[in-house]
């Protein structure tokens, strides 16, 4: 018999893949960041996308003028890229820390991404100075074409786009944020995790194209790149319970208001972050590999990215938690979040 195991103390997690947004939405959702992550990497794909280190600074204070003091986290920014990011931006961004990174959306792949890549070729010498300096490159990895079928974008990006990069940069440091295929999983593991590893997202562990249509559409399970099938949620979750050191947290916490959703065109998003760790042990206590949680959540994503692992601890509790059903924001609109209104198994001790 298996030993049942009631409460679990790990290294406080960093989210990896977090979107924050602006004004009313940012105030409304960042402390359920802070509840649970030490550290989150704050995506730039604002309305206005953070494209460079004056941006960024004003966004950073921004983020830290909303955070409540019980719910400090550290916020680490991201760069947008777009085809006229200057190589020198990036040097003088990163060796300064205004950076942690810079992220890649190819054009029109997903919210906010009008100004992303067309082609790699537009930002061969930005690709180059970051190989140079060690600055990490994140990745949306699809291809936009729209006559690649949609379940195919996320293996067709692998083939067309990663695995050329990977070539020509070997020594570019990348992530492919929020995987979700047994080829993505199969192919990460292949390579070294110093030079190439990966996020996986708790919606992806929990659930499989099924059920975003399970008894109608169901919009709150559409996000980009979408769910997949039965046998990529299983690579998926068997990859993280294999203890694998390519692959760590990245919740890729989306907030859309309700009426963005629920509309003609319904936007890519889930806003997991009231639930993102508590769905993330749920996920390794049923693998059985709640030994691997740490790793996960706390190690192998600092590892990649230099950084010291954290000193405090988390302490996680075998016992109900019910999901917030909604937030409001403002005085006519609701955010809504991941699992809404319903019992995860594990909680978080105060
Ligand atoms: O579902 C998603 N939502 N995927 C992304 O890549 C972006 C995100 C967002 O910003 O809404
Ligand atoms: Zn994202």
């Amino acid at each position: 018999m298996p030993e049942i195991i009631r409460k679990i103390t790990i290294i406080k997690p960093d989210d990896w893949h977090v979107h924050l947004r602006d004004n009313e939405i940012l105030k409304k959702v960042i402390h359920y960041t802070g509840k649970f992550y030490n550290r989150a990497l704050i995506m730039p794909n604002l309305d206005s996308p953070i494209t460079n280190c004056f941006k960024s600074i004003h966004y950073r204070s921004k983020i830290l003028n909303a955070m409540n003091l019980k719910y400090k986290f550290q916020p680490l920014m991201t760069c947008y890229l777009t085809r006229f990011t200057m190589p020198e931006e990036l040097k003088i961004g990163f060796s300064k820390k205004i950076f942690i990174a810079a992220k890649l959306y190819p054009n029109d792949s997903t919210t906010n991404s009008k100004t992303g890549i067309k082609d790699i070729s537009y930002i061969i010498r930005v690709l180059e100075c970051m190989e140079q300096i060690g600055m990490p490159l994140l990745i949306h990895g699809e291809e936009i074409d729209q006559n690649i079928d949609i379940y195919d974008r996320e293996a067709k990006f692998i083939e067309n786009t990663l695995e050329p990069l990977r070539n020509k940069f070997p020594k570019l440091k990348i992530v492919l944020e929020h995987i979700t295929t047994k080829e993505s999983v199969e192919y990460i593991k292949k390579s070294d995790p110093y030079y190439l590893s990966a996020t996986i997202t708790p919606h992806h562990l929990m659930h499989n194209r099924n059920d975003m249509f399970f008894g109608g559409i169901q919009p709150y399970l559409y996000c980009l790149p979408v769910l997949k099938n039965k046998t990529d949620q299983i690579a998926l979750r068997e990859a993280i319970a294999s203890g694998d050191r390519h692959f760590f947290l990245g919740s890729d916490t989306a907030p859309h208001l309700h009426k963005n959703k629920i509309n003609i065109v319904g936007r890519a998003g889930i806003f997991n972050a009231p639930s993102s760790l508590l769905c993330y042990v749920q996920v390794f206590e049923e693998m059985n590999a709640l030994k691997y949680l740490q790793s996960f959540c706390s190690e192998n994503g600092p590892k990649f990215y230099n950084m010291p692992i954290n000193k405090k601890t988390i302490t996680l509790v075998k016992s109900s938690y019910r999901v917030i059903k909604k937030i409001n924001v403002g005085k006519n609109n609701i955010i809504v979040p991941f699992l809404a209104g319903k019992n995860l198994n594990w909680s978080i001790e105060d």
